[in-house]
């Protein structure tokens, strides 16, 4: 599966984390930066993830930023994105199968690496359920 991934300086460390994470289970990843600790704009890397996933070049993507909260924040402004801030996996496994997330955010500056991976293998593994949860989907 082909997967977007941004971040702005607050989650540079996470998103190289996971990215193993993603190379593990054999994704092909767009890496949309940033790439150094240097101050960056969260909303500029929301927008170039979530314009993947809309135009269906990326199937999903991963957003990290500190708390996550902007980068998620950003992201749902998009058509067609449902982006879900998840800090553990039960909140991640459902924001897949009773909402169909495309996109998921991390706060680096929330939870440590080795809870962010699981989080990450998770949501990754994790398929829609669809049924009254599409319905629900349609209503917004
Ligand atoms: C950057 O300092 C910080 O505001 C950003 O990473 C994020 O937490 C915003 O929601």
């Amino acid at each position: 599966m082909k997967v977007a991934i941004g971040c702005d300086h607050g989650g540079i460390d996470l998103k190289n984390t996971v990215l193993s994470v993603l190379a593990e289970l054999g994704h092909e990843i767009d890496d949309q930066g940033c790439s150094s600790t240097d101050s960056v704009d969260y909303p500029d890397f929301a927008k170039s993830v979530s314009s993947l996933v809309q135009q269906g070049e990326c199937r999903c993507g991963i957003l990290i930023c500190g708390t996550g909260i902007g980068m998620s924040m950003a992201a749902n402004r998009i058509p067609g994105i449902r982006a879900a801030l998840c800090h553990e996996m039960f909140s991640a496994k459902m924001s897949r199968e009773h909402n169909d997330a495309n996109i998921l955010c991390l706060g680096a500056r929330v939870i440590g690496p080795g809870l962010a991976m699981e989080i990450v293998r998770t949501w990754m593994t994790s398929d829609f359920a669809g049924g009254r949860h599409q319905r629900r989907i349609d209503m917004f």
